[in-house]
């Protein structure tokens, strides 16, 4: 293939990415686009994003928030007409479709598997709402399944408990494309819990014989040894649950109890994976790990680029050893 044609289906797949991932529209490739607008003095481009958007099978069925939609037709709107480009129907067509729609406070969101297949998420579109942040994906569940997907035998055949899964991105990716044999989400938010179920649903898992999966409602602040060697989880990861200092007392307790009790064999791998919003508060969780007598390494980050997210955000991943 030749490189600028390589460039312009790498980014169509960025333009499809971003947009039903509902990444910020700033982040999209905009200056290719100018750019071939300005050159070819032609649509076309155009047209193409618009096939791998907007009018694509996968937007019918879980369409991004029709905000978002808006949006992301006006900009190529204004970039076609600041061009000087043939107008171009379907584009006009597609914006009057989401000019009279109705807002949502729920959207689709998908996240696009390196295998074509897509994780498809029913999220809020506020990133806190019924007084809590699980009902969106946040940027440390994209990274630690972009993780998982880099290392797909730290799952191959085991069993994985999730803490605090939230919508379900991260583990729904591990059950898709890393071969665990058993997957236990978990969170304790009754709305949390519910669209997590949901999205399992909508994702067929929980038609599949490989891996078992269910939905717990495991409390950090009420979680018992018995329950942990109950589930006997070998894996055991979390994507951004250190946001809280009210919080991070319970869940380094209950960190303390699954490195406590090791499943026969092996005790299990605890990964955190944490986007450091507030230094203080991560200090303050690492000071109270080393006090439980827990020691941690950083893992280095994901090596290729699955999903779009904002990658100046800092976020780190530990490996948790008693
Ligand atoms: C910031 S969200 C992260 C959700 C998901 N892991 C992600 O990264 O997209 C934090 C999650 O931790 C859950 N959580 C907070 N406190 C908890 C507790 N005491 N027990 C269990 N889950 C808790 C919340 O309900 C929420 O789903």
């Amino acid at each position: 293939m030749e490189h600028s044609e390589r460039n312009r289906v790498n980014v169509l797949r960025d333009f499809q990415g971003s947009f039903f991932a509902m990444s910020r529209l700033v982040s999209f490739p905009w200056t290719f686009l100018e750019k071939d607008l300005e050159s070819n003095k032609s649509s076309d481009l155009i047209s193409d994003i618009l096939k791998q958007t907007c009018l694509h099978s996968l937007c019918r069925k879980f369409p991004p928030s029709v905000r978002f939609r808006r949006l992301f037709l006006s900009e190529l709107i204004r970039r076609q007409e600041a061009a000087d480009c043939d107008p171009l129907d379907e584009l006009y067509d597609a914006l009057a479709e989401v000019v009279g729609a109705e807002e949502t406070a729920e959207c689709y969101k998908s996240y696009l598997l390196p295998s074509g297949d897509a994780v498809s998420l029913l999220e809020n579109v506020a990133l806190i709402s019924e007084g809590t942040t699980g009902l969106v994906t946040w940027e440390a569940a994209l990274y630690l399944a972009e993780w998982a997907l880099a290392h797909r035998q730290t799952f191959a055949g085991r069993t994985v408990l999730e803490l605090g899964s939230g919508v379900g991105l991260t583990g729904i990716t591990i059950c898709r494309s890393c071969s665990p044999d058993r997957y236990v989400f978990s969170d304790c938010h009754p709305s949390v819990l519910q669209k997590l179920r949901n999205n399992i649903q909508l994702n067929s898992l929980a038609e599949q014989a490989s891996p078992a999966v269910s939905v717990e409602d495991v409390d950090w602040t009420a979680a018992t040894e018995e329950r942990l060697k109950q589930i006997g989880a070998d894996t055991v990861i979390a994507a951004d649950v250190v946001y809280d200092p009210d919080v991070v007392g319970s869940l380094v307790k209950l960190l303390s109890k699954i490195l406590r009790c090791p499943s026969p064999g092996a005790p299990p791998e605890v990964l955190i994976c944490s986007t450091i919003r507030n230094q203080e508060t991560y200090s303050g969780f690492k000071q109270q790990l080393e006090k439980a007598g827990i020691s941690h390494h950083v893992i280095p980050g994901p090596v290729s680029r699955v999903f779009p997210y904002n990658r100046v955000s800092d976020i780190e991943m530990i490996k948790l050893y008693r």
